[in-house]
């Protein structure tokens, strides 16, 4: 399998208790290298822009405010297969359904609150990094 990026964001749920640290450790546990990281807070037009492909859906707003309401950390993870590979230690979006040992599982508050997020095709982590990094940020 070929060697990936895929953008990830530790969500306001998460940077608000201090979790950053004990989420990157299953990252890196997972081998995902985190080789470009910042902590930066969204305004809620930037978190709609990142998730206007929900824009129709009944939580948009509610996910935008959420988005923009504390800092996140942004981040390029890379590794072999890397944007399954994250979705996989992210565990499914609500946490009631997600797997022992998980992000979400151990982590998230609820399905809107979950902690994380990850690209989720080639596609979508290539715009997703591009829209948080320059090349200049990715030194791999
Ligand atoms: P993400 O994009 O954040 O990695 O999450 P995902 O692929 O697992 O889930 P997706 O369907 O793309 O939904 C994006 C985010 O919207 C919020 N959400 N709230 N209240 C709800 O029913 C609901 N459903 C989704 C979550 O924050 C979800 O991660
Ligand atoms: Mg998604």
């Amino acid at each position: 399998m070929a060697v990936e990026r895929t953008l990830s964001i530790i969500k306001p749920d998460a940077t608000r208790r201090n979790l950053t640290g004990k989420i990157n450790a299953k990252f890196e546990e997972a081998g995902l290298r985190i080789v470009a990281q910042k902590r930066i807070q969204l305004t809620p037009a930037q978190a709609g822009e990142f998730y206007k492909v929900h824009a129709e859906r009944p939580f948009y707003g509610e996910l935008c405010e959420f988005m923009a309401s504390e800092p996140v950390v942004v981040q390029v993870l890379e590794g072999e297969g890397a944007i399954a590979k994250n979705r996989e230690v992210m565990g499914a979006t609500n946490p009631a359904d997600a797997a022992e040992g998980t992000i979400r599982a151990e982590f998230a508050e609820s399905v809107g609150e979950n902690s994380v997020h990850g690209s989720d095709a080639p596609e979508t982590a290539a715009e997703e990094i591009a829209y948080f990094f320059s090349g200049l940020e990715l030194v791999g």
